[in-house]
């Protein structure tokens, strides 16, 4: 019965594909976002991870090697594509055909946010936002404590993907 929901979100033969995006500002992509990105992979036909542009916040790697970044960790995924937008993420959903936004959460502090904005964004477009329980083992994990942890030389190689802690480590002069 579950299983057989699950297999409903993606298309079927002669359907347009289902597409979902997984937004953030992977700024940057942790090993809890790559769990988000690889389990959607496997509900949808389509998963493009978009790299929202926040122009208020100066981050620590640019737009273009955040996408750069993301496009080397999913390249072995064959149904997974990065994109970077500036605006809203329904506009964004409406040009590209998209059906849904998934998101990982991983605890009741991320729920209030989370839940505010797929309501926002539903009322906006009706575009419908699936909120995927975080796997457990990254519960604790965030960009912006990663980029704290690296800024002070601490240890960060097992809570993101090789390629961004090889990034991070010649930024902050880290141990390799
Ligand atoms: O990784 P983050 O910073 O938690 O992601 C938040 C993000 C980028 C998904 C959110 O801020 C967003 O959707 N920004 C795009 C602008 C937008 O649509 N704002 C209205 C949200 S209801």
């Amino acid at each position: 019965m579950m299983l057989g929901s699950v297999r409903a979100m993606r298309s079927r033969e002669g359907d347009q594909p289902r597409r979902v995006v997984c937004p953030g500002s992977y700024d940057p992509v942790t090993n809890g976002h790559l769990d988000i990105v690889e389990r959607a992979a496997k509900l949808f036909d389509e998963v493009i991870v978009a790299v929202l542009v926040n122009p208020n916040k100066k981050g620590l790697f640019s737009t273009e090697e955040r996408v750069e970044i993301l496009a080397e960790i999913t390249a072995g995924l064959p149904n997974v594509r990065v994109d970077s937008w500036r605006g809203l993420l329904v506009d964004y959903c409406r040009q590209h055909g998209v059906a849904a936004i998934a998101k990982g959460l991983r605890s009741v502090s991320d729920f209030d946010y989370e839940l505010q904005m797929a309501q926002m964004n539903r009322e906006l477009s009706g575009v419908e936002t699936l909120l995927m329980s975080n796997n457990p083992a990254y519960g604790f994990v965030s960009s912006s404590l990663v980029k704290e942890i690296a800024h002070y030389g601490g240890d960060v190689k097992n809570l993101v993907p090789d390629v961004v802690f090889q990034r991070l480590a010649a930024k902050f002069s880290l141990p390799r």
